[in-house]
């Protein structure tokens, strides 16, 4: 039987060094780009593509993550009536629309462990991941919603890939295979963060996935890779030796917002497209 995706795990337990002084006290998630935190746009991003269970994987000094999810009886009763009302209805929308579960990765061991981490929200189904430090922008069906569409069809994990300059690498998982159809590859090797001369490719990995939940046991037996850390792209390479893994190079655009440059580009296109 062919299982569909409703589960969406967010990774989300980093302490955002490269925001400091920022994220000392404020979950790095809870940047907010005009007026909406971060994460609220991988909520969005993640009901949009069919999923409705939000798996948030948090960490110590999070808290703000799920208070932000959840009713705030003393100032909602404070603006009850007046138009200011009109600024939580897309916040009260989501909390309607999809339910909220949580754990916390107690030791930051890299995104591989946090995704394992998550394993007790998920189950043993196929599902999404969202890094919401990577804000994706697209004119017509979301990042992930185009993902989904493509599992449908192969059944298999899906990582989406841009284009990057060799001398940016080193910033991501990067991948190499063969293209099936256009702009979609099957995944023959990927490796975490090469330098410029064992890169594969410029075929560079954000922040959405799609795995399929062989995942767990894989990350279970997954040794700590670059960093010392138990890297999500490790395990994907084992899926990739039996031919399952895609790579996907989404219609869109992603920033950055982890670091400063791609968060005030991400806030200079979005104010942009207000004003139109
Ligand atoms: C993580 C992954 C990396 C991926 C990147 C996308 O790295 O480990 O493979 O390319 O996200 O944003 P991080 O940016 O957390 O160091």
């Amino acid at each position: 039987m062919k299982k569909i995706i409703t589960k969406c795990l967010f990774p989300a337990a980093g302490y955002g060094t490269r925001f400091l002084p920022a994220t000392k006290a404020m979950p790095k998630e809870m940047l907010p780009v005009l007026n909406k935190p971060l994460i609220q746009y991988g909520v969005e991003e993640a009901l949009d593509a069919g999923c409705h269970c939000m798996a948030i994987v948090t960490g110590r000094g999070k808290r703000a993550i799920e208070d932000h999810f959840d009713i705030s009886y003393e100032l909602e009763h404070q603006i009850q009536g007046t138009d200011k009302e009109a600024y939580l209805k897309d916040v009260r929308s989501i909390m309607e629309s999809c339910t909220f579960s949580y754990t916390r990765q107690k030791e930051m061991l890299g995104l591989g462990h946090a995704i394992l981490t998550g394993e007790t929200l998920v189950g043993n189904e196929p599902f999404a991941v969202i890094l919401a430090d990577d804000l994706c922008v697209s004119e017509q069906d979301g990042v992930l919603a185009q993902m989904v569409g493509l599992y449908k069809k192969y059944q298999k994990s899906i990582v989406a890939i841009q284009e990057v300059a060799m001398s940016e690498v080193d910033k991501y998982g990067v991948i190499s295979g063969r293209e099936i159809e256009e702009g979609i590859y099957e995944v023959d090797f990927m490796v975490e963060k090469p330098s410029m001369n064992e890169a594969p490719s410029n075929l560079a990995v954000i922040g959405r996935y799609i795995l399929t939940p062989d995942i767990f046991d894989i990350l279970r037996e997954t040794k700590p890779g670059k960093k010392g850390e138990i890297q999500i792209t490790d395990a994907l390479l084992k899926q990739a030796q039996n031919k399952g893994v895609l790579a996907y190079k989404f219609k869109g655009k992603r920033y950055d917002c982890g670091s400063i440059d791609g968060f005030i580009q991400a806030t200079n296109a979005l104010y942009n497209k207000l004003k139109d």
